[in-house]
């Protein structure tokens, strides 16, 4: 008896977690796009049902819905199946799966970064609050020194810098968090020339912006808002591009060994001591995750090794004898610069075949491996229709041809046959 009613307890709370988990994400339809109100602010994820890496998510987006709601977080999480609910899925031009965008005052704002939940929490934080922190007192700007790396500060009062800044800000907080602050908030040892400024405060020190050397605000912001040295993943690699720099890298182990660690660290020692002489031109940092570098070399990436990256042609720089010194990695750089190391790889024609190749061998083969059915379905059902095309053409042409040859003897003489 007390049996039967603890299953019925227990399958009463199993039904009750079930609904309350699922009521952390909403599953978002088309009418969304007439029920959704001005002053929501939406994390979304549009995923396909075919889509492996959209389950590879879907638990973790349970557990965002929940810790959000719990935070107390103005944020409301959802998920929509872009194959049924085609009309929201092109209002928010998803292209590939799963999308993850935030929907705040009617802007769209797309996740770059990897799909962890630390990663996509402070993303959605980000967004949801204001677009420029205000720092108020020493206190807060120590505060969130402790917590940022690089921190990006308007310095001044209201000024047409003000609404540049708050521009940039508008597209670039999808990568990083933008403050405000006024002058008597900054520690004393910072001494500006002039105000209003924008100060980028990273690697212990500050550069701050000149309108005249560094051009428009937007760029300045997307060169300088790198450490100079640091861990980098795939998204931030590709995000680098629009920094226009190259980035030197030490390819490591993810359980760095001795021997990835010494590559670490030369390259985190040439960044330090001769940033003057190089920083203008490259960005450095050391990186466990190779699948970019694989892509980009079109081969296994070698692990550890150094190479250096020139994302706007996606060419790069390998060293052509080993490196055991400072001074040879310091060759390595000059020779990149001066271009007696050559540059490989790139965007030309010869290459784009390559990887048009390369991009089917790893993208159809997987396919099949992984799903076979699948992978048959999507490739049988054109080839099917190929097919039965050029049967419907062959027998059309038979059948013209069939016509023409009642006339001449050969049809005839086929025809005598057959009777
Ligand atoms: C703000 O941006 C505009 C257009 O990009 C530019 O012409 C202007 O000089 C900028 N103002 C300041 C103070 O940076
Ligand atoms: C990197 O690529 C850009 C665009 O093609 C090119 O202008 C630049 O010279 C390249 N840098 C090096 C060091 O090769």
């Amino acid at each position: 008896m007390s049996d039967k009613r603890n299953t019925f307890l227990l399958s009463a709370l199993l039904l009750w977690s079930a609904l309350s988990v699922s009521a952390f994400v909403e599953e978002l339809d088309d009418s969304f796009l007439e029920t959704k109100q001005p002053d929501d602010i939406w994390l979304i994820k549009f995923y396909a049902p075919w889509c492996s890496f959209c389950k590879q998510l879907d638990p973790v987006w349970h557990q965002i819905g929940s810790d959000l709601r719990s935070l107390g977080s103005p944020v409301r999480v959802g998920k929509s199946d872009a194959s049924v609910y085609t009309a929201l899925s092109k209002e928010f031009r998803v292209r590939t799966y799963p999308a993850i965008l935030m929907l705040k005052k009617e802007v769209k704002y797309n996740y770059p970064g990897p799909r962890t939940k630390d990663d996509i929490m402070d993303f959605a934080n980000r967004i949801a609050g204001p677009l420029v922190r205000s720092l108020s007192t020493p206190q807060l700007f120590l505060h969130a020194m402790s917590l940022h790396d690089v921190m990006i500060v308007y310095v001044g009062a209201t000024s047409e810098l003000k609404g540049n800044f708050t521009s940039v800000a508008e597209e670039l907080i999808i990568h990083a968090y933008f403050f405000s602050a006024s002058r008597d908030v900054l520690p004393k040892a910072v001494s500006l020339p002039f105000l209003p400024a924008v100060v980028i405060f990273k690697d212990g020190t500050f550069v701050t912006y000149n309108e005249e050397q560094d051009g428009d605000l937007k760029s300045w912001i997307n060169r300088e808002r790198f450490p100079n040295f640091f861990h980098l993943d795939s998204y931030t690699l590709y995000a680098m591009g629009e920094s226009g720099k190259l980035v030197m890298l030490a390819l490591v182990k993810r359980y760095m060994c001795d021997e990835s660690l010494r590559y670490k660290n030369l390259v985190e020692k040439v960044a330090a001591e001769h940033k003057d002489t190089y920083s203008r031109d490259f960005c450095f940092g050391y990186m466990e995750d190779t699948d970019f570098i694989t892509g980009l070399l079109m081969t296994e990436a070698t692990v550890p090794s150094f190479i250096v990256v020139n994302l706007t042609n996606d060419g790069y720089f390998l060293p052509a004898a080993s490196i055991e010194t400072e001074r040879h990695l310091l060759d390595f750089l000059n020779g990149v610069l001066n271009g007696s190391v050559e540059s490989q790889g790139g965007n030309g024609v010869v290459q784009r075949v390559k990887r048009f190749v390369y991009d089917v061998k790893t993208t159809v083969i997987p396919l099949f491996t992984d799903a076979p059915l699948l992978g048959c379905i999507l490739f049988s059902f054109p080839t099917c229709i190929v097919l039965f095309l050029v049967y419907l053409c062959c027998l059309a042409r038979k059948e013209a041809a069939g016509e023409d040859d009642d006339d001449d003897d050969d049809g005839a003489l086929q025809r005598r046959k057959n009777q």
